[in-house]
């Protein structure tokens, strides 16, 4: 049988039929837990890590906790905290020694020991990411404990890293998360899973007491001395085995649009948008999609894919989507790959086939010159059209760096002429229907 991962590879070969749910007419009931283990697949590729990275770590995580006899809501902020841990990657570049990680105390001395560029940029990358991440796991409504865990993964478990009070130990869920990333970027860096399971307990001891709190080393070396971890670790299903733990509780209708919405949020922050953004192009979307004549409950599945259109922009260098001049080639290339890494990532999602394959249409054009898969006419979903129209829209009202914003009315004329090239121009009626009418201000 053909596999969706294909898709990413040959868009000769996209086929909607893979997405099995397409008919999918509802919200479906998701826990935070699995919908954050699938989005955690976006906050690697902003990090540049392998696929996976922040799933092997929440298994790490999670198996030590159990270790140490962990359960109910500690062991759910082990794990919240192991996916979101590097989120922060996704954070807008700023100046660290003005920040507000120079306020914390001994911050100053530590960062003026550090010669300027070189090592104050990798500095400032960590304490930065680290900051952003844990105000993101607090918009996420995972509490205080989560978000002190990822404001101190780079911290050093006696209290003496940048993130800490010095002498201040930090709380147990957050060594825990320490070490799995440690031990997890360990695993990575060794390569052959069979001598890292020879050589993984012994290693995992050797980080006790410099990176890693002593104790936990131990106790994480025993783990490691099982087959079952390894087992686990390298499981081809990781990703299933963590969504099915459904930590966090499965969200209701307006939950779920609140939590994608903070992640639409992280987006626009990273690429440079104004807040609000991502969230304004999905309220327009659902009252386009209504405009269609589409059920209440398949325009609720369009926000949701609107929410998330952009997630894959987390795989493209921030400096290529905020260039302010032509792109290369390359570069095109490189943006270009945004609906790919989204629908890939979100195929993974249980009941979100049809937003996956939405955002992945949403550059495709009716008359066959879009992107990724050249799709032509009624292949182009409606879904997708009505996506790619508001984010069009949105952005020709919005000021960019090269031009000034546009008036509706002029911007609703350029998608006037788009019509039946790069949208079927029945879209563009509904779509006037749930906007207009449109006067020059
Ligand atoms: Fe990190
Ligand atoms: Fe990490
Ligand atoms: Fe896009």
């Amino acid at each position: 049988m053909a596999s969706k991962a294909i898709q990413t590879v040959r868009a000769g070969v996209l086929d909607a039929s893979l997405y099995d749910d397409l008919s999918t007419s509802a919200l479906p009931r998701i826990s935070r837990g699995a919908i954050l283990t699938a989005l955690s697949r976006a906050f690697d590729l902003a990090e540049g890590r392998r696929p996976g990275h922040a799933q092997r770590v929440a298994y790490v995580g999670v198996a030590l906790a159990e270790e140490l006899g962990l359960t109910g809501t500690r062991l759910e902020e082990v794990f919240f905290g192991c996916l979101l841990h590097d989120v922060g990657m996704a954070a807008t570049p700023q100046v660290v020694r003005d920040g507000p990680v120079a306020q914390r105390p001994g911050a100053r001395d530590r960062l003026a020991a550090v010669p300027q560029g070189g090592w104050a940029d990798v500095i400032e990358a960590l304490t930065l990411h680290c900051d952003h991440g844990a105000n993101v796991a607090r918009r996420l409504g995972l509490g205080e404990s989560v978000a002190r865990a990822v404001a101190s993964h780079h911290d050093c478990w006696d209290g003496s890293g940048l993130g800490a009070t010095p002498g201040d130990k930090q709380p147990l869920v957050a060594r825990i998360v320490a070490v799995a990333d440690r031990v997890e970027s360990m695993i990575d860096a060794e390569g052959s899973p069979l001598i890292v399971r020879r050589r993984g307990p012994r290693l995992v001891r050797e980080m006790g007491g410099t990176e890693i709190d002593p104790e936990l080393a131990e106790r994480m070396a025993m783990l490691a001395a099982r087959d079952e971890f390894w087992l686990g670790f390298y499981d081809n299903d990781l990703a299933t085995g963590l969504m099915s733990l459904n930590y966090g509780g499965v969200m209701g209708r307006e939950e779920l649009f609140d939590f994608l919405g903070v992640m639409s949020d992280v987006v626009d922050g990273r690429n440079g948008r104004e807040p609000g953004r991502g969230r304004r192009v999905a309220e327009l979307a659902q009252r386009v999609a209504l405009a269609c004549d589409m059920p209440e409950r398949r325009a609720d599945l369009v926000k949701v894919a609107a929410l998330l259109q952009d997630l894959g922009t987390l795989g493209v260098p921030a400096h290529v989507l905020s260039k302010p001049d032509i792109l290369t080639i390359e570069e095109m290339g490189t943006v270009q790959m945004h609906p790919t890494y989204a629908r890939d990532i979100l195929s993974e999602v249980p009941g979100l086939g049809a937003p996956a394959w939405w955002v992945g249409c949403h550059h495709e054009r009716v008359d066959g010159k879009g992107y990724p898969g050249m799709l032509e006419g009624d292949e182009v979903p409606v879904e997708a059209q009505v996506i790619g129209m508001c984010e069009a829209f949105d952005a020709l009202t919005s000021d960019r760096p090269y031009r000034k914003a546009m008036s509706r009315a002029d911007a609703v004329e350029v998608l006037r002429g788009l019509s039946g090239t790069r949208f079927d121009e029945r879209v563009l009626e509904s779509f006037e229907a749930a906007e207009g009418p449109f006067t020059t201000p």
